[in-house]
């Protein structure tokens, strides 16, 4: 095998070896079509705008949300939905911070055709970014990065209760 190729053999490994921590955490949301459609307070307003929306009335933490994730597409991530595993529902209704293991909740970017996941392992929040066909698409930094959800989820501890942000809105 000549010089190159080693090279490109090393560097094909180290990329697959680092991307171990662009990985989502939650596994993949399976059947996520049949969960439960929640009408929350950003589903109200129906969208995640553009860079140029006068967000300024909204309270701080949706200023950033919008803030992040308006340059991910032209116009803005549009559409959303938020999405919860019936298994949870109640406890997502409850807002206590107390979710089942595994794959939880759901933001679902419908323009995209990504889901933003919440999961829990060991009653610890954890997150996932991936397309509709299941495609893990979490980013090794960046506003599709674990970290970067989690530094919001968390930060907003009057907001948010262990990573759920979001309230059933009537
Ligand atoms: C800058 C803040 C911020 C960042 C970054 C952020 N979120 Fe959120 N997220 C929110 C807010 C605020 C809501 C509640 C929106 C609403 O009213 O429904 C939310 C809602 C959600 C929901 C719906 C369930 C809930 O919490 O009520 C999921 C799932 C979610 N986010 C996952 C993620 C994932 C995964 C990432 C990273 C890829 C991420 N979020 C990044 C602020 C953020």
């Amino acid at each position: 095998m000549g010089k190159i190729k080693l090279a490109i053999l090393a560097l094909g490994i180290f990329f697959s070896a680092s991307s171990a921590y662009a990985a989502s955490e939650v596994a993949f949301p399976e059947g996520w079509q049949k969960w439960n459609s929640i009408s929350t307070t950003l589903t109200k307003i129906g969208a995640l705008p553009g860079c140029d929306a006068d967000v300024s009335t909204l309270p701080q933490i949706y200023q950033e949300t919008v803030a992040t994730y308006c340059g991910v597409r032209k116009g803005g991530p549009g559409k959303v939905a938020v999405l919860v595993n019936p298994a949870v529902k109640s406890a997502y209704a409850a807002r206590t911070g107390k979710l089942a293991d595994g794959p939880a909740m759901i933001l679902h970017l419908k323009d995209m055709k990504v889901l933003f996941v919440t999961g829990y392992k060991g009653g610890k929040a954890q997150y996932g970014v991936y397309g509709e066909d299941g495609k893990d698409i979490a980013a090794a930094s960046g506003p599709l990065n674990a970290d970067t959800c989690r530094t919001c989820h968390t930060g907003y501890t009057s907001f948010c209760a262990n990573g759920q942000c979001g309230k059933v809105s009537k």
